[in-house]
């Protein structure tokens, strides 16, 4: 990965938990990112469930980006990893998907796992650079803007391949 190139007047962006009051801005950024976003009632729903979701937020609090991850049996899913356009290519991505891995470690999970749209070469390109492989596709798996439905990817990140050790 490249040299980080963070604004002089925002260091590197900090962690926090989702909460309800951090909705407006992350829907704003999911309405441009995504022609088919979440609803807001995607984002609440995660707030209380046993989901585990992180706000990154810049220096002046803007809001950078944002990820929703699920704990299942023995891996975490990926739900939702979103990096807003104008901190996007500072590795941001990569920071988050570091987190997602402490996260699996720390519950002796063996990995990650992800759905990313077959169309989406930025985040495919993003998920292998970090250490992803792709274990399959699901037919249809998205809905389009136009009414139809798009392939998905299934990737996964297996954390013993990394002797536990795949750290930010
Ligand atoms: C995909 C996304 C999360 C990547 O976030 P990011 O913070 O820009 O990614 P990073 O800076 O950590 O990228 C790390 C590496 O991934 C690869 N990468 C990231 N975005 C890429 C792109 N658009 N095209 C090609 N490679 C890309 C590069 O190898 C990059 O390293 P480099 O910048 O040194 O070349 C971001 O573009 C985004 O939010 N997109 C819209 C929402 C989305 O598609 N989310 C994923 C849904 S599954």
């Amino acid at each position: 990965m490249s040299a980080q190139a963070f604004p002089a007047s925002a260091p590197e962006p900090s962690f926090a938990p989702m909460r309800a009051a951090d909705l407006d801005e992350v829907m704003e950024i999911e309405k441009a990112s995504y022609s088919v976003p979440w609803g807001r009632g995607h984002f609440s729903t995660s707030l209380t469930s046993d989901y585990l979701a992180f706000c990154l937020r810049g220096a002046r609090e803007e809001l950078a980006g944002y990820c929703v991850l699920m704990p299942a049996v023995d891996e975490i899913h990926i739900l939702n990893l979103t990096v807003a356009h104008a901190w996007r290519r500072l590795g941001l991505a990569q920071r988050m998907l570091a987190e997602a891995v402490v996260r699996a470690d720390e519950r002796g999970m063996s990995g990650l796992l992800l759905e990313v749209l077959l169309s989406n070469e930025g985040a495919i390109a993003a998920y292998r650079s970090y250490g992803f492989e792709e274990i399959g596709r699901r037919r249809g798996y998205y809905p389009t803007a136009s009414g139809g439905r798009e392939d998905a990817i299934v990737m996964r990140l297996r954390l013993e391949e990394f002797g536990g050790k795949k750290r930010a």
